[in-house]
């Protein structure tokens, strides 16, 4: 791999979409991110104005249209990408790939290209992979694949980190194949071949290409979406795990006046309102329409370019807030190509609900039939089988809850038109009946049994709330009062460690990392040397070293998945 200091971290996530924290030659930026592309010979809006009014701390440049451009390539070479632009955030780099779709060919070579984007020092750079049309012959396809990945190795050892192309059209086969070749040598992995899918509003295809590159990458790649710059997208794809996209689409929409917006693109000749307030529509309202051509454009790419960063901070809230579906489910209703998009995730399902935390910040609310996969709902179904209840309810979609654990997340968090509620639950249940069977949703089937017949449970006063259990006067456990999560105190995570078997409910931890975790301090993903795959982020676990002692308890931050794959960052919170 390259040589440039590369480091990423997940610090929020939701369905399979994470908050990242991308650091490369020191100069960070937070991920998911919008990368605006700025076009040296039609420079729609300078760089000054991005910086400066856009903030933009990362570009991307077509290092091949520089590259032909004599007078242009000379002056770059000389003084830099990063002076010649004016611009000392990153610098990403294409390679010209683009073209070589769009025309059929490029007059120059992988080695050049490499070279090249080197020499004006490029942070991220890209080889000459090639982009394969959607349903492109397959033969044609798997060739232009095979010459990708030769061209990859080329780019192995480049002095940038590289934005490693995946192709393979719109053959999941191939696209498996690609993600799982690629995602072995480089740490930056791009999606190619998707702009296409893109215009033609063919979401299917693209939560499938997605979501299958996804599950055959390591989860600590950092995943580029090439030219997806579309806001109305943005959220399906970074709930699928995207973390960069790049834009060259504000300003070209806006060479063909079209208004972007959320819910899809206009034209503006067609509009007589403009649904936006951002600085450029608040300035001219409808008579953005009168201007003269040149200021026309320049000021559709920003209004464009303001959405679009206006959707990725959307975004970028709900997966803080955990209700990136919500977002999702509003988004789909913008057109019937996208409800379809967002149908297709059911069959990602399971695997989404891996990724995804067992317990959120916010309530679920049913927005339409897709609620039945949403990953909230698979993980709970799952987790209900654990509780043996002979009482329970039906609430679609979850099927027949037992009664005692309606309080807790996702159940007592659940808001739904109460049309749709099929049976009145009855209320009735001693408080340590609802304990019981909300350790065996956290823990597993037997976990009721650590419950002794001389524990007490204390409510709050004000609340009436169940606050702690306890075992004399000893706390053994709290009960959290956002989500009714038990969480357990030493004496009952030991008994949980005697009850449950290696490795389950456990985090297994380095002999390096003992020392700092039995000081209470975070468990980071780089000493997890085992984990207890049916848990999930956000549950409440074991930790333990090798030999199987108790060493602390805390909190899940990341997937099982995730703790394995990545080497950075926070994997578990201790109490
Ligand atoms: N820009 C849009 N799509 C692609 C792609 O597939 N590869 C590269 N290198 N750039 C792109
Ligand atoms: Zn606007």
């Amino acid at each position: 791999m390259s040589a440039v200091e590369f480091n990423f971290e997940i610090r929020s996530k939701d369905i399979a979409a994470r908050i990242g924290r991308l650091e490369i030659n020191k100069k960070e930026l937070e991920t998911p991110a919008l990368i605006p592309v700025y076009n040296p010979n039609k420079p729609t809006i300078p760089v000054r104005d991005l910086r400066r009014k856009f903030n933009a701390r990362i570009l991307m440049v077509n290092s091949y249209i520089i590259l032909r451009n004599e007078k242009l390539r000379e002056r770059v070479l000389d003084l830099g990408i990063h002076r010649y632009l004016g611009f000392n955030g990153l610098i990403a780099t294409d390679s010209g790939s683009y073209q070589l779709m769009n025309y059929g060919s490029v007059s120059t070579t992988n080695r050049e290209i490499i070279e090249f984007q080197e020499k004006i020092g490029s942070e991220i750079g890209a080889f000459l992979d090639i982009p394969s049309l959607p349903n492109a012959y397959k033969p044609r396809a798997l060739e232009q694949l095979e010459l990708t990945l030769r061209r990859s190795k080329e780019a192995k050892d480049a002095n940038f980190v590289v934005n490693a192309g995946i192709q393979g059209s719109t053959y999941l086969d191939l696209r498996r194949m690609a993600a799982r070749k690629i995602g072995r040598h480089f740490k930056l992995c791009a999606i190619g071949g998707i702009v296409r899918l893109m215009e033609e509003y063919r979401f299917n295809n693209l939560v499938d290409i997605i979501a299958t590159v996804k599950k055959n990458l390591p989860l600590d790649r950092v995943v580029h979406a090439f030219g997806l710059g579309h806001p109305m997208v943005f959220s399906l794809a970074a709930a699928l795990g995207c973390d960069l996209f790049d834009s060259a689409a504000y300003a070209l929409y806006a060479d063909d006046l079209r208004y972007m917006t959320v819910n899809g693109t206009k034209r503006l000749d067609n509009l007589e309102y403009l649904p936006c307030s951002c600085p450029v529509c608040s300035k001219y309202g409808i008579e953005l329409k009168e201007l003269e051509e040149g200021e026309k454009i320049r000021n559709l790419a920003m209004h464009n370019l303001y959405v679009s960063l206006e959707e990725l901070n959307r975004v970028k809230q709900a997966i803080k807030e955990g209700n990136l579906w919500e977002l999702l489910s509003i988004r789909a209703r913008s057109h019937p190509e996208l409800l379809t998009g967002l149908a297709r995730l059911r069959k990602y399902g399971r695997w989404l609900s891996e990724l995804d935390p067992i317990t959120k910040k916010s309530p679920l609310y049913y927005l339409g039939g897709e609620s039945r996969y949403r990953p909230e709902v698979i993980t709970a179904r799952g987790r209900i089988k654990r509780v043996s209840s002979t009482n329970r309810v039906r609430i679609p979609p979850f099927g027949k809850v037992p009664i005692e654990i309606l309080d807790i997340y996702p159940f007592g968090s659940f808001r739904v038109t109460e049309s749709l509620i099929r049976e009145e639950p009855c209320f009735n249940v001693r408080e340590m009946e609802k304990i019981k069977r909300i350790m065996e949703y956290q823990f597993g089937s037997n976990a009721s049994e650590l419950i002794e017949k001389d524990f007490r449970i204390k409510k709050s006063r004000r609340t009436g709330r169940i606050r702690g259990i306890y075992r004399g006067s000893e706390l053994i456990a709290s009960v959290r009062a956002s989500d009714h999560f038990v969480i357990p105190k030493s004496y009952l995570a030991d008994k949980l460690k005697k009850k449950f078997r290696y490795p389950r409910l456990r985090v297994v931890v380095d002999d390096d990392a003992v020392p700092f975790v039995s000081r209470g301090r975070s468990v980071f993903a780089k000493f997890v040397v085992d984990i207890d795959l049916e848990l999930r982020a956000n549950d409440e676990v074991l930790v333990v070293d090798r030999r199987d002692n108790l060493i602390g308890i805390g909190t899940l931050v990341l997937s099982p998945r995730e703790v394995m794959d990545f080497d950075r960052g926070v994997a578990v919170r201790i109490r």
